[in-house]
C-alpha cells in the first residue's frame, strides 16, 4: 500500500511516501525557515505564498525519489488541520486535485495525529494503550490513546506552547528563529541551576501546562541585568530549559502513573531536544513506563508521519470527499 502525505499546516513545505504504514520511500521537507527568520516568528501570509510556490516541485520529488508515479498510489493523506488556514489550503487543495485527477482515495488527517503517528515509524512502534506527549510551536498536550485512532485529551497548555516558549525566550536573546535548537545549543554553556527560574503551580493539581509565567520570569530576568554577556546568556538559555523540560516531565510522568499507561511517546518539534529527551528517559526509568521518541527528523514538522497516521485512517475505511476543507482549530480530541 503507497500512501502520499502532504503537510503544509505552518511553515514547513512537505511531502513523502509510505509504504504499507511503515516504510518510508521517501520524505522531502521544505523548511520556510529563512524566509520567517528577519521577522522573528512565522508571518502567516508569506508562509501560503511560499507553499504555494513549492508544493508542486516537493510533491514531484517525493514521488521521484520514492520511485513511484501517481497511478502507483492507493491513497492521498493531507493535513487538514490544525494551522494556519491559508497555509492548510494551499496542501489540501492540491491533495484534492491530485486526488481528482488519478480517482485517489484520499483522507484527512490531523496534524497532532500525525506528530502521534511518527512513533509508529520507528523500529520500536508503541502498542496501545499508551499516553503521548506532543509538543510543537503551536500544541502542547498530553493525550490516552486507548486504541488505535481512539485519543482522550489528558492534558494540555493553559497558555503558551512550550515551542512558542522556546521561540520567545530566544527572541528576547536575540537568538534567532525559530528559537528551540538555538536556546538548545547555547544552553550547552551554561547552568541549568544558574537561575532559579520558577515553576507554574496549578492549584488544581492539573495535568494541564503553563508556559506564561516562565516567559515573563525571563523577561523580567533579562530586563534587569541588561546588558548581557555570553556566559549570561547561556545561563538564562539553560536555566529556562530546565525549567521547561522540568515541567514537561513532571506532568507527563504523573500523568502515565496516574493513568496506568506502561508506554509514553514523546513527540512534536520540541520533542528533538535533546535535554527533554533525556529526562523524560530517565523518568521513564524511574516510574516504569517505556519511553517511544522518534528520530529527531520525524519529530519536526513532516510529512511521513501524515502519511502514516493517513495509511491508519484509510485502512479504517475512512475516505473523504472532494469538500474535504481546512479546520485551523480542528481538534484532536476533547
Ligand atoms: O512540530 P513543529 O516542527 O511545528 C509545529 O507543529 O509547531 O514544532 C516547531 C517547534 C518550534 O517552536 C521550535 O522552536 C521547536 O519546535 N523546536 C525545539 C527544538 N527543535 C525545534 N525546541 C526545543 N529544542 C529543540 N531542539
Ligand atoms: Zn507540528
Amino acid at each position: 500500500m503507497l500512501i502520499l502525505g502532504i503537510e503544509s499546516s505552518c511553515d514547513e513545505t512537505a511531502a513523502a511516501v509510505l509504504e504499507d504504514g511503515r516504510r518510508v520511500r521517501s520524505s522531502i521537507v521544505a523548511s520556510q525557515d529563512a524566509v520567517h527568520a528577519p521577522y522573528g516568528g512565522v508571518v502567516p501570509e508569506l508562509a501560503s505564498r511560499r507553499h504555494l510556490e513549492v508544493i508542486v516541485p516537493i510533491v514531484e520529488r517525493a514521488l521521484a525519489d520514492a520511485g513511484v508515479r501517481l497511478p502507483d498510489l492507493d491513497g492521498i493523506a493531507v493535513t487538514h488541520g490544525p494551522g494556519l488556514v491559508g497555509s492548510l489550503l494551499v496542501g489540501c487543495s492540491l491533495a484534492k486535485s491530485l486526488a481528482w485527477v488519478g480517482r485517489t482515495p484520499l483522507v484527512g488527517v490531523n496534524h497532532l495525529e500525525g506528530h502521534i503517528y511518527a512513533a509508529s515509524l520507528t523500529d520500536d512502534p508503541p502498542d496501545h494503550p499508551f499516553l503521548a506527549l506532543v509538543v510543537s510551536g503551536g500544541h502542547t498536550a498530553l493525550y490516552h490513546a486507548a486504541a488505535p485512532l481512539t485519543y482522550t485529551l489528558v492534558g494540555e497548555t493553559r497558555d503558551d506552547a512550550a515551542g512558542e516558549a522556546f521561540d520567545k525566550v530566544a527572541k528576547l536573546l536575540a537568538l534567532g528563529f525559530p528559537g528551540g535548537p538555538f536556546i538548545e545549543r547555547v544552553a550547552r554553556n551554561g547552568s541549568p541551576t544558574a537561575i532559579p527560574f520558577p515553576m507554574a503551580q496549578m492549584s488544581d493539581q492539573a495535568p494541564d501546562f503553563s508556559f506564561s509565567g516562565l516567559k515573563t520570569a525571563v523577561s523580567l530576568h533579562v530586563k534587569r541585568n541588561r546588558p548581557l554577556g555570553e556566559r549570561d546568556v547561556a545561563d538564562i538559555a539553560a536555566s529556562f530549559q530546565a525549567a521547561a523540560v522540568k515541567m514537561l516531565v513532571r506532568k507527563t510522568a504523573r500523568a502515565a502513573v496516574r493513568l496506568g499507561v506502561r508506554r509514553v511517546v514523546l513527540t512534536g518539534g520540541v520533542a528533538a531536544n535533546t535535554a527533554l529527551r533525556e529526562s523524560l528517559a530517565a523518568a521513564a526509568g524511574e516510574h516504569g513506563f517505556h519511553l517511544h521518541v522518534p528520530p529527531r527528523s520525524l519529530c519536526t514538522d513532516n510529512a511521513a508521519m501524515i502519511a502514516a497516521a493517513g495509511t491508519a485512517r484509510l485502512a479504517a475505511g475512512e475516505r473523504a470527499g472532494m469538500d474535504l476543507n481546512a479546520v485551523p482549530d480542528l481538534a484532536l480530541a476533547s
